[in-house]
């Protein structure tokens, strides 16, 4: 029989890419989405990639007799807990939201797996942990600086309470640390779903291309960068679905020599904000307008990720270039605008 795995935030961007790809791999999906950032018919559109229609249930994992119906309902064997906010400006506005929801879901999901005896988790840490990083690339052993954002915030205290948690023994858990996920699957029939205007760049750039926005402000030219602006490290949404994949597996098959590790899911290279745009301009032909402004509050210069533990102990490794990311990243902005 196969296995089943509870994919929490299974509708929003990364949740719906891995679901896809955990489906393809033949596992059994559960998913529990509160739509507070996700729409149904995704549902649908992943059945429409992958032939079967996955389980799914609108739950608000802050109300743990929620979460307990969905362990009461369904075997699970692992969880992987995508729900959460994920804006960080929103997060400095509203600081308690993020608190009170990233955490509170996630030690109720935590509760009641140890109840349910369950224990292996992958959980959605971020590149954010390492703040401005001293070294790069930057290494899973570089340490946590203080938080920028109340975002970031939650993904370093979410790790530390797992750290604690399966330090006690009754939880196993690979945290995986995201770089930039940017791009669609290749379907073009699940992407990013915008709400608002945009804070981060491809969208930003995609949507400005399509007419949407006015022009791209490229926030500051003056970083201590070769070309004076920042540099990110960006990494296709399904190669990054993959990496749960890979960290599903691990965890099955009681690969994990300790009860709590933690991967870089980056491509471990570097593409400054100018170098994006150039790259936009070449894929897709069509010359983007925009300014240079000033720096953003918060921006660290440069992060790209030490890709090394997670390419030789996870076995996974991004395989889609830039060019995959920023074609993808516009087939989907198209078919929206249909
Ligand atoms: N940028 C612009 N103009 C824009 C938007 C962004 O120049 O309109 C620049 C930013 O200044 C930055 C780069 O593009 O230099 C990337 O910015 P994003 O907002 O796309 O990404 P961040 O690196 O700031 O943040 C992302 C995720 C966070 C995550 C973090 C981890 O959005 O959720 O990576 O490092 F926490």
């Amino acid at each position: 029989m196969s296995q089943t795995i509870l994919v929490t935030g299974g509708l929003g961007y990364i949740g719906s890419h891995t679901v896809v790809e955990l489906m393809q791999q033949g596992y059994q999906v559960v998913i529990a989405d509160n739509l507070s950032n996700a729409q149904p018919f995704i549902a649908s559109r992943i059945a429409a990639i992958t032939g079967t229609k996955p389980v799914w249930y609108k739950k608000n994992l802050c109300n743990i007799k929620a979460v307990r119906q969905l362990f009461a309902n369904n075997r699970i064997d692992v969880v992987i807990h995508f729900a959460a906010h994920k804006s960080v400006a929103e997060s400095v506005q509203q600081p308690l939201k993020y608190f009170s929801n990233n955490l509170q879901s996630l030690m109720n999901v935590l509760q009641v797996m140890q109840e349910a005896a369950v224990k292996p988790i992958v959980f959605s840490s971020s590149a954010t942990v390492y703040g401005y990083p001293d070294v790069l690339p930057v290494t899973e052993t570089a340490p946590f600086k203080p938080a920028l954002s109340a975002y970031a915030s939650t993904k370093q205290m979410g790790e530390e309470l797992l750290q604690k948690i399966c330090a006690a023994g009754s939880i196993q858990n690979i945290s995986l640390r995201y770089f930039n996920p940017v791009g669609a699957h290749p379907s073009g029939l699940i992407g990013e779903l915008p709400t608002g205007i945009p804070n981060n760049l491809l969208p930003y750039v995609t949507q400005t291309a399509a007419g949407k926005l006015k022009m791209l402000t490229v926030y500051g030219n003056d970083y201590d960068t070769p070309d004076g602006t920042c540099i990110r490290d960006y990494i296709h949404v399904v190669d990054l679905a993959k990496a749960h994949v890979k960290a599903c597996s691990r965890l099955l098959n009681q690969q994990v020599p300790i009860s709590f590790e933690v991967f870089n899911i980056g491509t471990g290279k570097g593409t400054s904000v100018l170098q994006m745009i150039q790259q936009f301009e070449r894929v897709t032909g069509i010359s983007l307008n925009y300014k240079i402004g000033k720096r953003r509050l918060g921006d660290a210069p440069a992060v790209y990720a030490g890709t090394e533990k997670a390419n030789t102990i996870l076995g996974w490794r991004a395989a889609l270039s830039l060019s995959d990311m920023i074609a993808s990243a516009w087939q989907w902005q198209l078919q929206l605008a249909k």
